[in-house]
C-alpha cells in the first residue's frame, strides 16, 4: 500500500486529476492534500472527493517537527502547483519520492519567479515553436532536479500566453497521474 501527499497552492487542477486516477485503487492512495494557502481552490477539490485535507504556515513548512509529523506515512510527495520553496530536511526525507511538474522544458523557463503566466508569456514573447511540460525530482534549488519526464506540444504564430498554458494544462492532465502511479509503483 503507497501513500501520497498532494502539496498545492492554487486551484488544483493538477491534484484533482491525481486524486481521480486513483479513486477505486485499493493499493494507492491520495491520503492528504495540504496547501500553504487557506483560499486555495484545491483545499475544495479535496473536501469534495473526501480526501483528508491540511493548511500550514511557511513557518511550519520550515519546522522539521512539524513536517515530520504531517507526513507521517507518506510515501510519495507531489508537488502540483506548490509555490514555497522545499526545506532542505524534506528534500532529503523524501529524496526520489518528491516530484514536481513545471509547465514549460526545464532547464528553460525554470527558477525563481517562473511559474504560472510568467512562464507562458516568456514562451510566447521569445516566439518558441513549441512548449511543454517538465517532470522532475525535487532538489534543492527551484527546478533542477533530474528530470523524469518532458512532453512538447507545438506552438503556432497565432498561439497566446492564454492559449499556451490550456495546451500546457492538457499535456499536466494527461501525463502528471501516470508519472505519479509509476513512482508509487517502484517503491
Ligand atoms: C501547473 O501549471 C503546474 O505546472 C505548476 O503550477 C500549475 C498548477 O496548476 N507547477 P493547478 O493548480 O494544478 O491547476
Amino acid at each position: 500500500m503507497k501513500n501520497i501527499a498532494v502539496l498545492a497552492s492554487g486551484t488544483g487542477s493538477n491534484a484533482a486529476a491525481i486524486m481521480d486516477r486513483f479513486i477505486g485503487y485499493e493499493d494507492i492512495f491520495v491520503s492528504l492534500v495540504a496547501s500553504n494557502n487557506p483560499e486555495a481552490g484545491v483545499l475544495e477539490k479535496a473536501a469534495e472527493r473526501g480526501v483528508p485535507t491540511s493548511t500550514f504556515t511557511k513557518s511550519q513548512l520550515n519546522d522539521e517537527e512539524f513536517m515530520t509529523e504531517l507526513l507521517r506515512g507518506i510515501d510519495v510527495v507531489v508537488l502540483a502547483g506548490f509555490l514555497l520553496k522545499i526545506p532542505a530536511f524534506l528534500v532529503r526525507e523524501f529524496e526520489g519520492r518528491m516530484i514536481n511538474i513545471h509547465p514549460a522544458l526545464l532547464p528553460k523557463y525554470g527558477g525563481k519567479g517562473m511559474y504560472g503566466e510568467h512562464v507562458h508569456q516568456a514562451v510566447i514573447e521569445n516566439g518558441d515553436k513549441e512548449t511543454g511540460i517538465t517532470i522532475h525530482y525535487v532538489s534543492e534549488n527551484y527546478d533542477e532536479g533530474d528530470i523524469i519526464l518532458r512532453e512538447t506540444v507545438s506552438l503556432s504564430q497565432r498561439d497566446t500566453p492564454e492559449t499556451a498554458a490550456l495546451k500546457v494544462q492538457k499535456l499536466e492532465h494527461e501525463h502528471f497521474p501516470e508519472v505519479v502511479e509509476k513512482l508509487a509503483r517502484s517503491l
